[in-house]
């Protein structure tokens, strides 16, 4: 397996991952589950670094050989910018993640879902931007 596909499978890793946290989330939100699992996001949330560090490591690896074309590309230096986003984001997500296995979404006050949905909104924007620009540097 090359770098690249070490580095595509990775996207649909960290796709597939999303797709079950966002399910659940939806869920405890629209109030359908009161509460989720805590063994289960534990999960899901170690599986997602997995998949962020796998990127970050096979990016880096394709990276060093072009760095200085790279580094003098503006959008490439935006992407990096969006990975570390989206770091920082799930070290926040992994703060927040103690409040659905303990409290119905509804029962939360305003300060609280606006955190959430801030996280949630900053996660996708960041996937779909990061995801994007590396489709539009690669072809
Ligand atoms: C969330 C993290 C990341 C995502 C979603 C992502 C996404 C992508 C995508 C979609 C491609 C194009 C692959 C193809 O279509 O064949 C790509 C290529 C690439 N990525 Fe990433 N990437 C991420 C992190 C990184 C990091 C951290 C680095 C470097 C430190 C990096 C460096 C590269 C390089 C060097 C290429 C090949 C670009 C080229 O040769 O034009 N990526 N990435």
């Amino acid at each position: 397996m090359t770098l690249l596909n070490v580095h595509i499978a990775s996207i649909f890793f960290a796709g597939a991952v999303l797709l079950f946290a966002d399910h659940d989330a939806f869920d405890w939100v629209l109030g359908k589950k009161q509460t989720l699992s805590h063994a289960r996001m534990v999960l899901l949330h170690y599986l997602m670094w997995a998949a962020l560090l796998s990127l970050i490591i096979s990016g880096t690896l394709l990276f060093l050989p072009q760095a200085s074309y790279l580094l003098h590309t503006p959008l490439f230096v935006i992407k990096l910018l969006f990975v570390a986003i989206l770091v920082l984001n799930a070290i926040l997500i992994g703060n927040l993640m103690h409040v659905a296995p303990k409290r119905p979404f509804s029962s939360l006050s305003l300060e609280e879902k606006l955190e959430l949905y801030a996280s949630g909104a900053i996660s996708s924007f960041g996937w779909v931007s990061t995801v994007a620009i590396g489709l539009y540097l690669f072809y």
